[in-house]
Parts: C-alpha cells; sequence; structure tokens
C-alpha cells in the first residue's frame, strides 16, 4: 500500500434500504493519524456508512477505500486492520475482563506471548489493572465502555471505528476516554468516531456533519468556525423572556440583514450579514457580540440544509 494513501476515501458513497436512501453520495477523505468526529442527528446515516467502511455492509453504489483495500470486495481484509466499536458493543457478562480480552485477541489471531502481552497491554490501557478476574456484567458503564474499546483495539489496528462510544457514560468517563483517543492518535492510529457531544468534537482534528443521509460539511473545528463568520458577518446573541414568540418576530429580518437566528441554551443567537445588525433587531433585545462555536455551524447548517433558514447574505 501506497503510503500517501488515505487511511478512508470515498467517491458516492450510498446505500439504500428498499425505497430509503439512508447514505447519499457521501465524498470522505480521512488523511492517516486523524481524528476524524462524525457528527449528525440520531437517523442520519453515521452507523450505516460506519458498517459500509468496515467492509460489513455492502454500499448499493458509489465505492471506497479504507487502509489501502476495497470495501466492496475486501471486507475481511478491512476487519483484520481495522478495530470497531459498534454502538451497542459487545462484551460477554459472564466472562471476566481478561477472558474478554483473551477472547477478541484470539479472534484476532494473536496467539501465545503475543496474546499475553497484548492482553496485559490493553489491560493498563483501559486502567482494569487489579480487575481482571471480575466478571464484566459487574462493570460500571464508565469501566465497561473502556474494556469495550480494549476489546476492539487488542490487535493493534491501523485505523479504528468508534460508533457513539461516549453515549450513556458520564462526563469525566468521556475526558477520560478521550485522552486514551489522542494517545492512540499520537501513536499512528487513525480515528473516526461518531458523537452527539459539542465538546467531543472539540477534540477532532476534523469534523463530518451529516444529515439526512448527506455529509453537510467537513473540515477542521477551527475552519468550520472560521467559515461560518465569513458566510456571515457576526454572531449576536440575548437573553429575552419568550425566545420562541421572539425568534419567530427576528426571523422576519432573515431576508434582511440576518442569516439566520435560533435558539442557543438559554439564549436567542442571530448571525448577521456584515458588522451590524439591522436597527429594528438591533433595538429588540440586549445584544452582546460572540464567537462562533461548533453548535453555531452545526444548527445553522442543519437548519439550512432542512430548509429553515432565509437567503445568504450575499443574495
Ligand atoms: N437494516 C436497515 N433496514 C432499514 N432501514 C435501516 C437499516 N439500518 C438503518 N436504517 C435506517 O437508515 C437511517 C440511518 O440509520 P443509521 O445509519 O443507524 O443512522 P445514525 O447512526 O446516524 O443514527 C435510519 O432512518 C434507519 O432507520
Ligand atoms: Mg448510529
Amino acid at each position: 500500500m501506497k503510503d500517501a494513501e488515505a487511511a478512508v476515501s470515498t467517491v458516492g458513497l450510498t446505500r439504500d434500504f428498499g425505497s430509503f436512501r439512508a447514505v447519499d453520495g457521501v465524498n470522505l477523505d480521512i488523511p492517516r493519524g486523524a481524528i476524524f468526529g462524525f457528527l449528525g442527528p440520531n437517523g442520519s446515516g453515521k452507523t450505516t456508512t460506519i458498517r459500509m467502511l468496515c467492509g460489513l455492509l455492502r454500499p448499493s453504489s458509489g465505492s471506497g477505500r479504507v487502509v489501502g483495500c476495497d470495501i466492496a470486495r475486501e471486507g475481511e481484509a478491512i476487519r483484520r486492520r481495522i478495530g470497531y466499536m459498534s454502538q451497542k458493543f459487545s462484551l460477554y457478562d459472564d466472562l471476566t475482563v481478561a477472558e474478554n480480552l483473551t477472547f477478541y485477541a484470539g479472534m484476532y489471531g494473536l496467539a501465545n506471548a503475543k496474546r499475553r502481552e497484548r492482553v496485559d497491554a490493553m489491560i493498563a490501557l483501559a486502567d482494569l489493572r487489579g480487575r481482571e478476574r471480575t466478571l464484566t456484567g459487574a462493570l460500571a458503564g464508565g469501566v465497561r465502555q473502556r474494556l469495550a474499546l480494549a476489546c476492539a483495539i487488542v490487535h493493534e489496528p491501523e485505523m479504528i471505528f468508534l460508533d457513539e462510544p461516549t453515549s450513556g457514560v458520564d462526563p469525566a468517563a468521556r475526558r477520560r476516554f478521550w485522552e486514551t483517543i489522542a494517545d492512540l492518535a499520537d501513536g499512528g492510529a487513525t480515528i473516526m468516531a461518531s458523537t452527539h457531544f459539542m465538546d467531543e468534537a472539540e477534540h477532532c482534528t476534523s469534523l463530518g456533519l451529516m444529515y439526512a443521509g448527506k455529509m453537510l460539511i467537513s473540515g477542521s473545528p477551527d475552519a468550520l468556525k472560521r467559515e461560518l463568520t465569513v458566510a456571515a458577518g457576526k454572531i449576536w446573541q440575548a437573553r429575552v423572556p419568550d425566545s420562541i414568540g421572539f425568534l419567530d418576530r427576528i426571523r422576519a429580518f432573515v431576508s434582511g440583514g440576518i442569516l439566520d437566528a435560533y435558539i442557543f441554551g438559554a439564549s436567542v443567537r442571530v448571525l448577521a450579514c456584515g458588522a451590524r445588525l439591522p436597527a429594528d433587531v438591533a433595538g429588540a433585545a440586549a445584544w452582546e457580540e460572540r464567537e462562533p462555536t461548533l453548535e453555531d455551524v452545526f444548527v445553522h447548517h442543519v437548519r439550512s440544509s432542512a430548509g429553515m433558514e432565509g437567503q445568504r447574505c450575499d443574495a
């Protein structure tokens, strides 16, 4: 395999279930060593995309290569060289921690000294020293998740797919999980992880946003935020009593100097075209300027894709 080849590349990757198009013409390019964050609401096609990339589900059309192998023809070779932690990661509850790791190591063809060495390394990575003989069914959520990651990467894969690995675990466990992910990337692995959490997205070197089967935007977190303030001028935020009613009134200005307006936490935000708000909007609340966040980027692009925004600022 050529060294320069990307870890993941797809062209027009598409998957239909009957007459329903779950993944629609996705083009991906993930360089080696990247941490690619895969975002998008439930049902947007993330898991279906990941399963195609892992060689577990055939594309209806389009093509893709993962670690130098064709996803439609070389699924078996891909599965040997990647780690995949599925959304419902499958650990054996009636096996101990060490037995689960040993089982997965065996499945990947590791034997004898190499197997013992890798199982031991994974116990260290997952911080499970002292719990080798604990039954997996008795582990708390965050610990189970670390063990599931360890099982998925026991064979030292060069590419790791993680499908919502941190859903259902507490914030401290999520932070720790992402530290491990960063270490794995430092060690040369490429990571693709789906997530709903914007703080996790900030840890990624690049991001892609899926919506209704399509990849709406992709790029580094900084580039995506920069592009938003190029498309619009500035972001303004205000606390208002009736934010829904307020938005209804404000959105009438979408074609007159506002690119978008939406709820943001307990506040309302507007993307203004240019440096100033239209006078009527400016007078309607006590606005403060804000820096763009990834949440602004994603809220705006999903709304715009769903046809809920107004015109472009330069229209
Ligand atoms: N095997 C299947 N048969 C029919 N529809 C499916 C199947 N797998 C997924 N889908 C549908 O495809 C869409 C995308 O699902 P999925 O890839 O799981 O999204 P996500 O992971 O982003 O939540 C959903 O509408 C889902 O119901
Ligand atoms: Mg999913």
